[in-house]
């Protein structure tokens, strides 16, 4: 018999060895659409007793709110993509080369200097961008400085890939810009990133051109 067992009895099955990575148990009761859920869930909306108007300030959903409609020129754009059958095929993780040469001629519009399309990499939002740049930079002992206030799921990636996190503030009173002067003792030799959100996400702010440089130029120098 191939299997080795010819007396007729059954070939002991080893047991499936299933079991949750226990870095990550718990950690979901700590995410923004976690304890969103729960404050959905205590509110009482609808036109039943006790129910009140809700208004909704942190939601940016297009789908929710219209407002927020994508441009017809993109919807066209992907529909025609889909109708023409030509980009069913798996594309580059980086993502598509024209695409990304689209995005780097657009960017390059603002900029004293030209990207080219290698200088562009394409993720699914931000959630695979952060997972990627921690995967990438997370080597022993690597500490990564991230906003104060931030968006959780930054710290959250960054730990469990085993990285050190620091916090520098933005400051409120000039536009949630990085307060550069508190910078000086947060990093040493193991600092491998800086994250600087732009448009800011939980504050909503826009930088300017020459502060970023400013916060660039920081970093160059002392990371
Ligand atoms: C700064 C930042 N990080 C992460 C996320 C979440 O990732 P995703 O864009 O994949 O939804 C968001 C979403 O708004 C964000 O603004």
């Amino acid at each position: 018999m191939e299997n080795g067992a010819g007396n007729g009895a059954a070939a002991a099955v080893p047991a499936w060895n299933f079991a949750p990575n226990d870095a990550l148990l718990g950690l979901t009761a700590l995410s923004v659409r976690g304890v969103l859920g729960r404050v959905k869930a205590g509110m009482a909306e609808g036109s039943g007793a006790g129910a009140r108007p809700v208004v909704p300030l942190g939601h940016g959903d297009p789908s929710a709110f219209p407002c927020f409609r994508t441009a017809p020129e993109a919807v066209d754009a992907v529909a025609g993509a889909l109708r023409s059958g030509e980009h069913n095929s798996y594309a580059a993780c980086v993502g598509l080369e024209p695409a990304r040469r689209s995005i780097s001629q657009y960017l390059s519009r603002d900029l004293p200097y030209e990207l080219s399309a290698d200088d562009v990499y394409l993720t699914s939002g931000c959630a695979q961008a952060i997972e990627v740049v921690c995967s990438a930079l997370a080597r022993h002992g690597a500490n990564i400085l991230l906003p104060r206030p931030g968006y959780l799921f930054h710290e959250a990636r960054a730990v469990f890939n085993g990285m050190e996190t620091r916090y520098f503030d933005l400051v409120p009173e000039r536009g949630w810009e990085v307060d550069l002067d508190g910078l000086q003792a947060l990093a040493d030799g193991n600092t491998v990133a800086m994250v600087i959100v732009n448009p800011g996400n939980p504050c909503g702010n826009v930088y300017t051109y020459e502060h970023l440089g400013k916060a660039s130029a920081w970093f160059m120098n002392h990371a």
